[in-house]
């Protein structure tokens, strides 16, 4: 038997199916973070479809096409009791999809806070940096039509700030001026006011925030979902039998294993560093 099945089948004995993270690449982590405090006690299991990042640049029809053939595996696989797709670039694309294509699962998805954004704005000027996929979707607009009708929204689509996200991660370094560049255009004036909320709309976001603050041109909310996707795992947690079983005592996570998975194959030593500062095993 192969560790990875050994340690499922572990997990399994223990009836202690895992909460699944999943994203394009390891911006999920910024949610897992959230998570760790909230739900302890469950085994994660993290999974990045690095072999198909960025998601951002991708078209509708094959990333759909690709997410649920995926899906499929990684229920069969892994049995997740909960799923919480950390990526907003999937969610508004798949999450409707994925509720439809496996009914007996449940799904936290990851979307846009627009609604926040709008009910906090002084200046009614809001802006919402993503990934050009996120900009692009239907949903988003929707999400602006029915909760920021008032603000004037701008939708800043970015095609690099993800992967230098998933560089700052791996290496500890970034290019500041880039980061600055791309996050100008959400700055904007107008009438005598200003921008004064940043929706972080892409869970890579949160790792570049300290350098968005140093080069924003003035200072305005960022708004990072984070801890609300946990939150809401963690309400939906409450009607699911407790983990280890009935009337078994939640364990705190001693003889928990965690594992990530990604779907090019074995990560550089970098990465694996990082997952394992995570409290992963590949
Ligand atoms: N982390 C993903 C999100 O929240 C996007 C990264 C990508 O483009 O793959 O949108």
């Amino acid at each position: 038997m192969r560790g990875r099945d050994m340690n499922l089948d572990t997990n399994r004995d223990r009836d202690n199916r895992p909460i699944l993270f999943f994203d394009s690449g390891i911006g999920g982590l910024s949610v897992v973070k959230e998570a760790r405090i909230l739900l302890p006690g469950r085994p994660y299991v993290y999974v990045a479809d690095d072999a198909a990042f960025p998601y951002g640049a991708w078209e509708e029809a094959s990333l759909l096409e690709r997410m649920v053939a995926l899906f499929a595996e990684l229920i069969d696989t892994h049995r997740p009791v909960m799923t919480v797709i950390a990526c907003n670039t999937a969610s508004t694309l798949a999450i409707h999809r994925l509720r439809e294509a496996f009914p007996a699962e449940i799904f936290v998805g990851t979307v846009p806070a627009i609604k926040p954004a709008a009910e906090r704005t002084r200046s009614g000027l809001v802006s919402v940096l993503a990934t050009p996929g996120t900009v692009r979707r239907q949903y988003t607009r929707d999400l602006i039509r029915d909760y920021a009708s008032q603000c004037h929204v701008r939708l800043v689509g970015s095609e690099t700030l993800a992967g230098l996200a998933e560089q700052y991660m791996r290496e500890g370094f970034v290019d500041e001026a880039a980061v600055g560049a791309e996050i100008a255009p959400c700055f904007v004036e107008q009438d005598g006011r200003r921008t004064d909320i940043v929706v972080l709309a892409c869970t890579h976001y949160p790792f570049l925030v300290n350098r968005m603050r140093k080069t924003a041109p003035w200072p305005v909310d960022w708004i990072d979902t984070s801890e609300a996707i946990a939150r809401r795992a963690l309400s939906l947690a409450a009607d699911l039998p407790p983990p280890g079983g009935e009337g078994v005592p939640p364990s705190g996570g001693e003889g928990i294993v965690d594992r990530a998975h990604f779907t090019s194959g074995t990560p550089a030593p970098a990465l694996r560093r990082l997952l394992s500062g995570f409290g992963f095993q590949f």
